[in-house]
């Protein structure tokens, strides 16, 4: 058996999986947010351990596996997330996520220190969301703790380093970092000295599959696991998810709905232009890419709709109504801007609108609206791919949006394409399970592992009076922005 730990920002999942990828078990557990101030989004990298330890618990103990059976771990992480530490490798502050849009002024004066170089050399353009505008932050506003910082790690970095003492970072999410030369697979010593970064508080990168280490006495101990138990470096959470669905050669390309939304399409030109308008990043296979946009407020917007107005109906009773709620959701319509945005429109200050309210709007309206405005934002990432000359086939959907029929639909008619969805589709649990057992032996390649574990279920073809609906809210929805 191998485990994947799919560290994310709503909840740690734990998942075990046998040599037919069938999932054995699963268990996960809940953790905070902590939004000090508007825009700002932080945890404690403690409760990703707490949280993780009690999981792995649960885990073990509801399955009939015994822990001396598992062979190797992986992990999926939340990406960008900032985890400083010390020379004692103790944590000197929460952790800056993704999400957090705090760095905007850090991001101009990374523009103006490094130009085009900035896409020449990371392949992105400087984002609030991602690591090194975070760094900048803490150095000009917590200088003491800045001051104490020995080494910087990525979420699961922090969590692959308390259960084995060994510090790395590898290559998916060394990425999104902004400091990596992504093409020569080094930090780059070029963006460190033109933003005064130090180099040293960068770790040693290794590749997704390869081992880092073993569970630890004291990890062991707490969790149930053992030691005998080989731990594998992992990938970032979109890179994950793409193994996960099987998003491993040219045209493949995701639709993955999380706290964040995403459009993704494999790629192994390294010179693919996207010009920065989507994000470019190393895959978790190796020598890899992918090109991808992001909606910030996905699964999100729908999290904050129904805590906000029907937090006593389960999901699936909440987005019941969605198909009798039709096209075009009466005429409602939601941009998903909850915490700013990032693609199309790279700003943090934007935020969200119901439009077109009227009196005989229901709830179910209201959450077709929502559904709907995620899936035009994802359309907005998925025009730039095909701009970019990406020829999409079809989409592989997983995640939120995976799991209700209608969506799936909504997705198959607004993105103008056929739309996938998995046999028991697991995400990126199971791309860090993957690269557990492609790390162990028991495949030759991803692709094999690929072949064994992922099974593709239903397909949603476009139905032509609907497309020609979306394509009209399309054009509305994309002038709300401006
Ligand atoms: C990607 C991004 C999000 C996070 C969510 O650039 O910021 O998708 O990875 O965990």
């Amino acid at each position: 058996y191998v485990i994947g730990i799919d560290l994310g920002t709503s909840s740690v999942k734990t998942m075990l999986v046998d040599k037919l990828g069938n999932v054995v078990h699963e268990a996960s557990e809940n953790y905070p947010l902590f939004h000090e101030k508007s825009g700002w989004c932080e945890q404690r990298p403690e409760d990703w351990v707490t949280g993780t330890v009690t999981s792995l618990q649960k885990l073990l103990s509801g399955s009939k596996v015994s822990a001396e059976d598992i062979e190797g771990i992986s992990f999926s992480g939340q990406m960008h997330g900032l985890v400083l530490l010390d020379a004692n490798h103790k944590v000197l502050r929460n952790a800056i996520l993704w999400n957090d849009t705090r760095t905007t002024a850090q991001c101009r004066s990374i523009e103006e220190a490094l130009g085009t170089k900035l896409l020449g050399i990371a392949k992105n353009a400087a984002l609030e969301g991602f690591t090194l505008p975070k760094l900048l932050w803490v150095k000009e506003f917590e200088p003491e703790v800045y001051a104490k910082a020995e080494v910087f790690l990525l979420p699961k970095d922090y969590l692959r380093y308390r259960m084995t003492g060994h510090i790395a970072q590898e290559y998916s999410d060394a990425a999104g970092t902004l400091l990596l030369d992504m093409i020569g697979k080094q930090w780059s010593t070029e963006i460190c000295q033109a933003v005064g970064i130090e180099e040293r508080i960068c770790p040693p990168i290794v590749e997704s599959h390869a081992c880092v280490g073993n569970v630890t006495a004291e990890f062991a101990a707490q969790s149930g696991l053992t030691v005998n138990t080989k731990v594998f470096a992992g990938g970032a959470d979109n890179a994950c998810g793409a193994i996960g669905s099987g998003i491993l050669s040219e045209g493949r390309t995701l639709c993955s709905v999380g706290t964040s939304g995403v459009i993704l399409a494999y790629e192994e030109n390294k010179e693919l232009d996207v010009a920065g308008k989507v994000h470019f990043f190393n895959h978790a296979k190796q020598d890899a890419f992918y090109a991808m946009g992001v909606t910030l407020a996905a699964g999100y917007s729908l999290q904050w709709f129904h805590d906000t107005f029907c937090k006593e109906l389960s999901f699936p009773d909440m987005l019941g109504g969605l198909e009798a709620a039709g096209v075009g959701a009466k005429g409602l319509l939601f941009t998903p801007y909850l915490v700013g945005e990032r693609t199309p429109h790279p700003d943090a200050d934007i935020r969200g609108a119901f439009i077109g309210m009227d009196g005989s709007h229901t709830r179910d309206h209201f959450a077709r609206a929502v559904v709907e405005g995620i899936t035009f934002s994802l359309r907005e990432s998925l025009e730039i791919l095909r701009a970019a000359g990406k020829t999409i086939p079809s989409i592989i959907s997983i995640g939120g949006g995976a799991k209700n029929e209608t969506w799936l639909q909504i997705q198959a008619d607004v993105f103008q394409v056929e739309v996938v969805r998995l046999e028991s589709e697991q995400g990126p649990g199971m791309g860090a399970a993957m690269l557990a057992a492609y790390g162990c032996g028991w495949f030759q390649s991803l692709e094999a592992c690929a072949d064994v574990f992922l099974k593709p279920a239903q397909t949603y073809q476009p139905i032509s009076a609907n497309v020609e609906k979306y394509n009209e809210l399309y054009r509305l929805y994309q002038q709300v922005y401006h």
